[in-house]
């Protein structure tokens, strides 16, 4: 029998390269998706990629939807389970709201999406002794830090509202472990910044006219939806004045997932937390540079403010990942702009 992974925000962009890569190792995939952020064609594609690989597979891929603050919702999934004498070999948590902008003007939704629905989703786990989880933290917990390598020990100080919320989230899960000693597993895994997508182009970054985040925004100005990239910044103290990020491949991120969850569910009960980066730090000009090279085409930009709530730089001490999980990324930035770019093309006519 296959084992049964429950993956909230399943259909999201990170989500849905997380259920593919759980889907070809032969799990049962169970998403939950209240698709606010996120649409059905992910979902259709994926099991597209799956018959192009011509595998055999005789797992399933579960969608439903609903909303985690809805806890009867939550219950009815579990109580389903249990029916079948069966219970979740892990939970993966993505369900929640992740714009920083969004989180400093609309406060209470981040709140209530984040922070609640998590609340909910650990209670009804808990009701039915599911405690194995991984959950989507965030480097932006660090806050302003002048370290140029962030480690996991160092203080968490979140200088925005959506930031607040996962190490909130953090803290309760801390709470949580130490409340019921030697039952639960729980792995913090604190993204940098996840970029590219599968190098089939069907399941990608959903778009919009108006993204906030970096590599969204480079394929509206090469594919003439935007005139120019907006750069916020040129006076950060870096090589070239422009924020410092560390980029990590989606299918390297989703990966470590797939460690973590077997890391946890083969060791002894414990809390990690763990940074998922790369270990390299790109600035905004170098990425913009790499994307035209390897697309072979021209991203016109301005210099404007810095934006509310960014830092200078977030770059991952990974090395407790790569000695833990013995992860390490294989796919380039060059890559992450190539991917990106071949998603883009083959799916906006969707805009
Ligand atoms: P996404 O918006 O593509 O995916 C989130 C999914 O959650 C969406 O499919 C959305 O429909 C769903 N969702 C939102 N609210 C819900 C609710 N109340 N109930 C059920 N489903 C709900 O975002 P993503 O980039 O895939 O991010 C996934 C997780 O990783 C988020 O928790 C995010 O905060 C975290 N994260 C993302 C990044 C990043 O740069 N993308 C970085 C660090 C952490
Ligand atoms: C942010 C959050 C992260 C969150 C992620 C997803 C921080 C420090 N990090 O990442 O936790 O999960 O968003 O929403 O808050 N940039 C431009 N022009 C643009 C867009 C971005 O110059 O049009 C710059 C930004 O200033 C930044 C870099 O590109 O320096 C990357 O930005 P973005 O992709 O938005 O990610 P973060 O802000 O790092």
């Amino acid at each position: 029998m296959n084992k049964k992974v429950l993956v909230t925000g399943g259909t999201g962009y990170i989500g849905s390269h997380i259920c593919l890569k759980l889907f070809e190792l032969g799990f049962d995939v169970y998403i939950i998706d209240s698709f606010i952020n996120s649409s059905h064609l992910n979902i259709a594609n994926l099991k597209l990629i799956n018959t192009q690989k011509k595998k055999n597979f005789n797992n399933k891929i579960h969608i439903i939807q609903g909303d985690i603050r809805d806890k009867s919702f939550l219950e009815k999934l579990f109580i389903g389970i249990a029916k079948k004498n069966k219970r979740f070999y892990s939970v993966i948590h993505m369900a929640g709201l992740k714009s920083v902008t969004e989180s400093t003007f609309n406060p209470l939704s981040y709140w209530d999406v984040n922070v609640n629905g998590t609340i909910n989703l650990l209670d009804v786990m808990s009701k039915f002794d599911c405690k194995t989880i991984i959950f989507s933290s965030s480097a932006t917990i660090y806050g302003k830090s002048k370290k140029k390598f962030l480690s996991e020990d160092l203080p968490i100080k979140p200088c925005n509202t959506y930031g607040e919320t996962k190490a909130t989230i953090e803290k309760i899960l801390s709470n949580l472990f130490f409340s019921d000693l030697g039952k639960w597993r729980i792995c913090n895994l604190r993204y940098f910044n996840p970029a590219g997508a599968d190098p089939s182009g069907l399941i990608g970054e959903k778009f919009c006219l108006n993204p906030n985040n970096l590599f969204p925004y480079l394929n509206l100005v090469a594919g003439g939806k935007k005139k120019f990239l907006k750069i916020y910044g040129n006076d950060w103290p870096t090589r070239d004045g422009t924020a410092i990020r560390d980029y990590v491949h989606i299918n390297d991120l989703a990966f470590g997932h797939i460690l973590a969850m077997n890391y946890l569910s083969s060791n002894k009960s414990q809390i990690l937390n763990l940074n998922l980066g790369t270990g390299n730090g790109n600035t905004v000009l170098e990425v913009l540079k790499t994307f035209q090279k390897v697309n072979n085409c021209e991203i016109k930009y301005v210099f404007k403010e810095r934006r509310i709530g960014d830092v200078t730089s977030l770059v991952a001490d990974n090395s407790n990942l790569k000695k833990l999980f013995n992860w390490s990324p294989c796919i380039s930035l060059s890559d992450m702009c190539r991917h990106s770019w071949n998603w883009f093309i083959k799916n906006k006519s969707t805009l």
